[in-house]
């Protein structure tokens, strides 16, 4: 086996939530020591590796040959399409097929090595397989190291919509290496921005300020910044689903942006032209612009954030979709209705009283909702 480097583990955040509780690890050569943070030991354990097509011949490589190298009875990967595609039923059967035909058992472990669409997948299917196994997430994408691997949902998309079928399941650690995300496009490093930013906007005016400073350190490859912002971001997300794991209340905050974004993805049918978190900074304005129409947010405070956004390279309207989408305002209204956030009929939002100050509401005029959907379709 070549030389790995030794492990910097630089922070670690803590999920607390009684004997389901885990730490999530952030640093730099972490996959190729990742026998280190697995917190029981492998001796005499089935390993099993879930990856996709675009990372299994260097991330999952990596971490194959450092489990391999354990005390692991056996240790196997299995590597999928990459894409939204992925997350079907059809591929969760493959997925516990897979693992039942190397006759898994309740010791054996599941490591999802990848972006969302394999930590969702491999997270349900970990649930759901022997009525529950183990698993590691390893977010490779920045989207899926600060949101997705952190909490516990795990999904597949319906035909109905996207994550309506799936579980709260948490895993057994979060491993978040910094050097992974050296290799991922600019447009998806950014994608992944937004879903920082959102931390921000929910209940830290002050960690935004510090992100107007110093964001765009992260576009120009600057470790450090971004090692305090994927910090920050799980630290932030870990202490809402400790308090509240089931989204009975506060845990609906982290889904600001996400009304309007599932809808614009679930319009574009998931085709590349919007990323998830290209959606989520659109839906993000589009939540502010609504608030200050409703009297609740200062103009300034929008403004603020749309500037911000632009000088980070993502999008903030729905004009800015390439190529230009073609709902009706009414259509986008009607794809929100079909979000597992609904009930009785109505649409949850996360609306603001300015930055740092998320709230959710059921009452809100659709007919407002319309008037922002225009605005961000007009020059
Ligand atoms: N991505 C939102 C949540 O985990 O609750």
């Amino acid at each position: 086996m070549n030389e790995v480097d030794e492990a910097e583990v630089m922070s670690k955040a803590h999920v607390s939530l009684d004997d389901r509780s885990y730490d999530i690890h952030i640093g730099r050569n972490l996959i190729g020591n990742i026998n280190e943070m697995i917190p029981f030991s492998l001796d005499g354990r089935k390993v099993f590796i879930l990856t996709d097509d675009n990372i299994e011949d260097t991330h999952g490589a990596t971490i194959l040959a450092a489990l391999e190298n354990s005390e692991a009875a056996s240790v196997q990967m299995l590597s999928l399409k990459p894409g939204e595609q992925t997350k079907s039923v059809a591929h969760l059967f493959e997925v516990t097929n897979w693992l039942l035909d190397n006759q898994a058992d309740r010791q054996s472990v599941l490591f999802t090595v990848g972006g969302g669409v394999i930590g969702d997948l491999g997270g349900f299917a970990a649930s759901i397989t022997l009525r529950g196994i183990p698993y590691i997430q390893v977010p490779t994408t920045l989207l899926a190291q600060v949101d997705s691997s952190v909490g516990g949902k795990t999904a597949i998309d319906m035909p109905q919509g996207k994550n309506l079928v799936g579980t709260f399941y948490q895993p057994q650690a979060v491993i978040c290496d910094l050097d992974v995300l050296r290799t991922l496009p600019l447009r998806e490093l950014k994608a992944g921005y937004a879903e920082i930013v959102k931390y921000a906007l929910i209940n830290d005016e002050s960690f935004f300020l510090w992100l107007e400073g110093r964001a765009q350190g992260i576009l120009k490859g600057d470790v450090e910044t971004l090692a305090r912002s994927i910090e920050i971001a799980c630290r932030k997300k870990s202490e809402i689903v400790s308090q509240d794991e089931k989204e009975g209340n506060i845990r609906a905050l982290l889904n600001l942006g996400h009304t309007f974004g599932h809808a614009l993805e679930a319009y574009c049918k998931y085709d590349g032209r919007i990323l998830h978190g290209e959606a989520v900074a659109i839906g993000i304005v589009c939540a502010f612009r609504l608030s200050v129409r409703l009297g609740h947010c200062s103009e300034a405070d929008a403004a603020r954030i749309e500037k911000h956004f632009e000088t980070m390279g993502l999008p903030s309207k729905i004009l800015d979709i390439k190529p230009a989408i073609k709902a009706t305002s009414k259509q986008l209204i009607d794809l929100m209705g079909s979000d597992k956030k609904v009930f009785q009929g109505k649409v949850t939002f996360i609306l603001t009283r300015g930055i740092g100050k998320a709230y959710t509401t059921r009452e809100v005029n659709l007919h407002d909702v319309e008037r922002i959907i225009e605005h961000s379709m007009e020059d």
